[in-house]
């Protein structure tokens, strides 16, 4: 079983101190959510393990942590400025403000939908053709809007998605000389540093560097919980080879993530390909492949229970090549006159000089954190006919491993017993002791937050020296000495500790 709809996770992460509104106490922000306790530690034990996964257990790979503001040019070379834009819509009847591309087809549309490569706007920049494309299929009735239906839409303007802030001191919050950008995405901190990484670590291709930060999109309807919202992190790997070996590669990635999601326990059948449509590829991709998760089960048609996890895509040389100083048109000219590095690669084995291929797979943490907690959502009828859910969380990804709760909280030697055996624990894994309820409330609250063991201390723990793990998924129940405990636990709780210690 997992989550029936994203809503029964919302209120779970809010109940228990997983994620909450941001700014909640101002009335709200929209679609910001600040992660609480558990859910700072849930990220930090998806990242950990993407990072062991993508850097620590493979012999070709690096890392690096790039700024977040970078030098502006950086996203004129790299095409954001132009093209990382959605068409925006508004909608004449309901005031909706829309994205042309998440508008409904009216019947006339499902039979003669208008595509980007359509001939008469073939030979128009990538930007305006797609506007056009979307303005052709307004004016003619072959959209409507999804909230009420009308086609009564204006046309669509470019709406540019990066967030602008300014450097220094400036006196006019227009200078363009102090223009700056909050990162769209991590990559492009990959590209610049291509020569330092190289170099410095005295690498070869085939090579990768991987990533892990926040990144910013002013997007134009953010929604569905921590599924797309305007700040977010991004795990995110750019992996160079030959040209000619790209196509290989890149499918090789692509069956490595789709089993890598299945590692951190996420079921296959809430997992499938997603091969994007010529129309739908970025400026810089040849082809990508999404991995996508059925995060709304709820939906009757299949088609719409689906959506993105993570993206694949092959960028050719496009990256390195636009911030090379080197390259030049067809006429002679320098593509680019600001870089003062070129970016090609010399195979000392060929004798060859080339600009490497770039294979990218781009996964969202917090997108991983919702699909993750979606699919570890169970529920179970206890003896007393009580409803009970259970968080059936990886062990390396559940905020806390164990529990540690005293049977009686007025016996002072029970509770000293206790939390010494939290104290002993905290040095491997995430322990906690609590004594805040009767043991039947205590276990509900451990089974919901998805940790994996609790440790119970009764009156026989001061005459035997041993306790009762109890294990979150069949609810049974074993007598461990305490001087064992811990090699017991982290025998049981493999790799989630390597995780947690990054080996
Ligand atoms: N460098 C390529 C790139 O950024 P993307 O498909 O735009 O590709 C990669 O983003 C991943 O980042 C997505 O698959 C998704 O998991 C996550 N992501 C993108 N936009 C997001 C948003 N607004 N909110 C949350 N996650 C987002």
């Amino acid at each position: 079983m997992s989550a029936p709809n994203i809503e029964t996770i919302v209120s779970l992460a809010k109940r228990r101190g997983f994620v909450f509104p941001s700014s909640e106490i101002y009335g709200g922000l929209g679609s910001a959510w600040d992660y609480g306790p558990l859910g700072v530690e849930i990220c930090n034990n998806v990242k950990q393990a993407w990072w062991r996964w993508m850097v620590h257990e493979r012999d070709d790979m690096e890392g690096i942590d790039s700024s977040i503001i970078l030098n502006r040019l950086v996203w004129k070379y790299s095409g954001h400025e132009d093209t990382f834009s959605d068409p925006l819509v508004d909608c004449r009847e309901c005031n909706a403000r829309l994205r042309a591309d998440k508008l409904n087809l009216t019947e006339k549309g499902k039979e003669e939908l208008i595509v980007a490569g359509h001939h008469e706007l073939a030979d128009l920049p990538e930007t305006e053709r797609t506007l056009k494309t979307w303005a052709l299929n307004i004016k003619d009735g072959r959209l409507k809007c999804p909230n009420c239906g009308s086609t009564n839409l204006t046309e669509p303007r470019s709406f540019n998605l990066m967030f602008r802030t300014t450097i220094g001191a400036v006196a006019d919050e227009d200078d363009p000389t102090a223009l700056a950008y909050l990162r769209p995405e991590t990559a492009q901190g990959i590209f610049i540093n291509f020569a330092n990484v190289l170099t410095t670590m005295r690498r070869k291709i085939p090579f990768g560097i991987a990533q892990i930060g926040k990144s910013f999109r002013n997007e134009v309807t953010p929604g569905n919980f921590i599924f797309r919202t305007r700040e977010f992190e991004q795990m995110e790997m750019e992996y160079f080879v030959r040209p000619g070996e790209d196509e290989r590669v890149h499918q090789e990635w692509i069956d490595y993530c789709f089993n890598w999601f299945i590692t951190l326990g996420i079921n296959a059948s809430n997992l499938r390909f997603y091969e994007q449509p010529k129309e739908e590829l970025a400026h810089y991709a040849k082809r990508t492949v999404d991995i996508h998760y059925r995060f709304f089960p709820e939906r009757e048609e299949d088609e719409r229970q689906w959506d993105e996890l993570m993206g694949i895509a092959n960028r050719t040389d496009f990256d390195l090549k636009a911030h090379s100083k080197k390259p030049e048109d067809a006429e002679g000219k320098r593509i680019n006159p600001d870089s003062t590095e070129d970016l090609s690669y010399f195979d000392e084995a060929t004798k060859e000089r080339y600009y490497p291929y770039v294979i990218e797979p781009a996964a969202g943490v917090n997108r991983t954190v919702l699909a993750v907690l979606m699919d570890a959502y169970s529920e179970r009828t206890n003896d007393k006919g009580e409803k009970r859910v259970i968080l059936k969380l990886h062990p390396s990804l559940a905020p806390i491993k164990a529990a540690v709760l005293p049977l009686a909280k007025n016996k002072p030697e029970i509770v000293g017993m206790a939390k010494a055996i939290k104290r002993s624990l905290q040095p491997t894994m995430r322990a906690v002791y609590d004594d805040t309820g009767g043991i039947g409330k205590l276990y509900a609250r451990q089974d919901e937050i998805g940790t994996p063991f609790c440790i119970t201390v009764d009156h026989q723990s001061l005459e035997d020296e041993a306790v009762t793990v109890r294990d979150r998924d069949t609810w049974e129940q074993e007598r461990v000495k305490v001087a064992d405990l811990q090699q017991h636990l982290l025998a049981r709780l493999q790799p989630a500790v390597r995780s947690e210690q990054g080996v």
